[in-house]
């Protein structure tokens, strides 16, 4: 089905609420059920101390009139996040060469709507360009590279961004750190020297690690609190840890609670920074019942640790999803257009699902 006719029908169904011109506050009873026009995400989540509901989105689907009409609308989401074109591949795919067409497009896009941006990434391992593994720096030369990195895209963006995922993704599920071509040339001081230079570039950004995998109690959580309490006392600045949450239906964590609050004690703030809950095709009702249930459980989690600042979604819409070209047979997993939504509207109501 194409968006703008499942967008139609979801708004009609009620599973996708109708943009309104004016939020309403967040009712205190009646259900989202199949009739009603019900707030926003972003507006009942703000109304209860979060500080937004945002979505991640792409270039390529800016031109999309149905979905940009949503996308703009602070009601849904007070936050949106680049999903690609911040990383070092669009911005610096030659060496001191920087181009920011496409992260200004979204940049400029959060300013427009009054959004928050979240600045994603700038070290990962994934969608590098070649010529950051290919040189063979030594440890002298990737430093240089991360820090001149950091202050032209960090620099380049200085004083929009709420936070930045200064440093993605560096733990292994064993709770190592992640051999790559910054850890394998700069030990885990890459992370240091990403930190201050992000530091250095725009100083009132919330500095964050973001991981996958640590949502819940174990072993790689273990690992990332012993790498911020290290962090914390070598003096290196680190505001936060986001806990991207790709999940499976009926799969979803129990311990998110405990988990968030015990990087709450070591006193960094939190994030549910790329939240999508996939499943096998095709959907069922039953499938989609469960999805409901556990959107609803990760959003009250945020809801119950004050540190979790708050909740993106890795696109709104199925037909933007990373999940289907990785994961063969799996999708469904954004909310909006699916019951799932009613989960996060209840949840962000504080009404029981039962
Ligand atoms: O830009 C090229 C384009 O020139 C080319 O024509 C096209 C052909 O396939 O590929 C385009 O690049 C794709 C890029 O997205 C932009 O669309 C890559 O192939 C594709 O691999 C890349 O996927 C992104 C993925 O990160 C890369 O690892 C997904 O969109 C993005 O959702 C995903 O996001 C990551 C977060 O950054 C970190 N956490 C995990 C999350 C999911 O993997």
């Amino acid at each position: 089905m194409k968006l703008s006719q499942a967008v139609t029908l979801a708004v009609l169904c009620g599973t996708l609420p109708a943009i309104q011109a004016t939020p309403t506050p967040a009712a205190s009873s009646a259900l989202p059920t199949g009739t009603s026009v019900v707030s926003g995400a972003n507006a009942l989540a703000t109304a209860v101390g979060k500080l937004y509901f945002g979505s991640a989105t792409d270039n390529p689907e800016l031109t999309d009139t149905t979905y940009m009409t949503y996308l703009n609308s602070s009601q849904h989401f007070g936050q949106i996040t680049p999903e690609n074109s911040m990383k070092w591949d669009a911005t610096e795919p030659e060496v001191n060469t920087f181009t920011f067409t496409e992260g200004d497009q979204i940049a400029d896009l959060a300013k427009s709507n009054g959004q928050i941006l979240r600045g994603h990434n700038l070290v990962w391992y994934q969608q590098l360009p070649d010529w950051v593994t290919s040189n063979d720096y030594n440890a002298t030369g990737l430093t240089a590279v991360i820090q001149n990195h950091i202050a032209g895209v960090a620099g380049h963006y200085k004083g929009q961004p709420y936070s930045w995922d200064v440093v993605n993704e560096p733990l292994n599920d064993d709770g190592s750190f992640r051999s790559d071509v910054f850890y394998d040339t700069l030990g885990e001081s890459y992370i240091s020297i990403a930190l201050n230079a992000a530091h250095e570039a725009d100083p009132n950004a919330k500095l964050y690690i973001n991981e996958y995998n640590i949502e819940y109690t174990g072993t790689k959580s273990t690992a990332m609190q012993s790498l911020v309490t290290t962090l914390q006392a070598d003096g290196v600045p680190i505001d936060g840890i986001g806990m991207e949450s790709h999940f499976i239906v009926g799969e979803v964590p129990t311990t998110l609670v405990e988990n968030f609050q015990a990087f709450a004690d070591l006193g960094v703030e939190i994030a549910i920074t790329e939240l999508d809950i996939r499943m096998t095709l095709p959907e069922t009702a039953a499938l989609l019942e469960q999805q409901k249930q556990d959107f609803y459980t990760v959003v009250d989690a945020c809801l119950q640790v004050s540190a979790c600042k708050g909740i993106t979604v890795w696109d709104w819409t199925d037909k933007y999803s990373w999940v289907p070209s990785t994961f063969s047979g799996q999708g469904a997993a954004t909310p909006f257009d699916d019951p799932a939504f009613d989960g996060i509207v209840m949840a962000l109501k504080g009404q029981s699902l039962s």
